[in-house]
């Protein structure tokens, strides 16, 4: 199948985004963990976090589903769970792998991790090399997946600066530390998304957070008490909706329930300097997390030097904000990015090479791009397997001057299910056609 997105489109209304992935692993893993029970709402149903119930579902876990979103995860405690028969199958989620090998490292049975073409690629040295520190035993051909995961006798605690900013590694090493014996901590050099750090914190774990000092520290062995969890909208779904809503003609869009984190919300920061218009309302706390309604009108944007210190906090919105850069008058620049190299494809080696397909100017460097604001064509455009770049060029389309037509775009239901359904209630038509 690929998209066809005739570009032109007015967008009006409300939606619901589907809920958080970082939220939805760590509910299904900490719970997993827990001595309980615990009810999920709104979990992410996306091929990712699927995998996640799979893999837990596959060690003994009894995860049961009672309707769209809702789940109840039996916890079997921190020893509870059990050899799998196979491996376990990840698919595409990087999350799943990386945090997986922090809550596997310290079990009494052996386990391999596999991933998909897109996963095998992508580099695990940064995870293996501070869990063996701690004396887990994972090995890795070149430190890429599959991975094998043997027993250990026991675990010590570390003190771990992660040298590059990673929300998946930190959670690795808080998951670990939970079987070590003492304090383990962990710096960041910037923040990071800091979910696994409220849900623990919630679920009665002794772990501390100094925020000047960007440094968590969490003290082992520790029982974790079950947690019901209402998983808010993603605000990673949720910003492709107030990117088109800026861009598209005589548009309004509210996005409601989204998460509203601050360790999640850099994009809308970086928006608001380009002069985006951009309101939350009705913001509420919902079980630990910040949520509110994203209303955003049309607005002309105009080009800016991206802040590097907001790079962490808008890591997965840099393919939206490049279609953002080649809407806006003049240039702008992004800094800092190098970390998207790594993600499900090269996200600024595929994002230059469609724009510059549509006729936009733009170039990029080893950790940054330069992206100029002008008009643009449609093209015939590889999305290369990434949910976030099929979406991004799905934004792009919307302002093209001839129609888009759009490969690879399988993968979205890893993040979000269900997204074409949800452009159409706006008035945004991708049609999907056969090639
Ligand atoms: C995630 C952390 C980020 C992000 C990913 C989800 C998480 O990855 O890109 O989509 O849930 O912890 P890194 O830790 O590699 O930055």
């Amino acid at each position: 199948m690929q998209w066809q997105i005739p570009g032109g489109a007015a967008l009006h209304g409300s939606l619901h985004v589907p809920g958080d992935k970082s939220i939805s692993h760590r509910a299904l893993m900490l719970n997993a963990l827990a001595d309980g029970q615990a009810q999920i709402d709104g979990l992410l149903e996306g091929d990712d976090c699927l995998a996640t119930a799979e893999a837990l579902r596959s060690m003994g876990v009894p995860i049961t589903r009672h309707g769209p979103g809702q789940y109840h995860v039996q916890g079997v405690g921190r020893h509870g769970l059990t050899a799998p028969d196979d491996p376990l199958s990840l698919g595409n989620s990087g999350t799943s792998m990386r945090l997986f090998c922090g809550l596997l490292a310290p079990q009494r049975f052996a386990t391999t991790l596999l991933g998909d073409r897109s996963l095998s690629r992508r580099p695990m040295a940064r995870v293996i090399r501070p869990l063996n520190a701690m004396g887990a035993r994972i090995e890795g051909k070149a430190n890429r997946p599959p991975l094998t995961i043997t027993p250990t006798d026991r675990l010590v605690p570390v003190r771990y600066g992660l040298p590059v900013a990673s929300a998946q590694v930190k959670s690795a090493i808080l998951l670990a530390a939970l079987y070590a014996d003492g304090e383990t901590q962990v710096s960041e050099p910037a923040p990071t998304r800091d979910h696994t750090e409220r849900m623990l914190s919630a679920m009665g774990v002794p772990i501390e957070v100094n925020a000047e000092r960007h440094l968590i520290s969490i003290t082992g062995p520790a029982e974790l008490k079950s947690l019901s969890v209402s998983v808010p909208g993603d605000p990673s779904s949720a910003m492709f909706f107030v990117v088109a809503a800026t861009l598209a003609a005589a548009s309004s869009v509210t996005v409601r329930r989204v998460g509203i984190n601050p360790t999640r919300i850099g994009a809308l920061d970086i928006l608001r300097q380009m002069g985006a218009r951009i309101a939350l309302d009705n913001r509420r706390d919902v079980g630990g997390e910040p949520v509110a309604d994203i209303v955003v009108e049309k607005a002309a944007l105009t080009g800016i030097d991206v802040p590097p210190e907001l790079v962490p906090l808008a890591i997965d919105e840099f393919p939206v904000l490049f279609v953002a850069a080649a809407n806006a008058r003049g240039t702008t620049r992004f800094s800092g990015i190098g970390e998207l190299r790594h993600k499900e494809s090269d996200r600024i080696a595929v994002m230059i090479r469609g724009l510059r397909a549509m006729g936009v100017t733009c170039e990029e460097s080893e950790d940054g791009a330069v992206v100029t604001g002008g008009a643009y064509n449609g093209a015939a455009i590889d999305a290369e397997d990434d949910h976030r770049i099929a979406m991004a060029f799905a934004v792009a389309g919307l302002t093209a001057h001839s129609p888009l037509m759009l490969a690879g775009t399988e993968t979205v239901a890893t993040s979000f299910p269900g997204f074409v359904d949800a452009c159409t209630s706006l008035g945004w038509t991708i049609e999907e056609v056969q090639h």
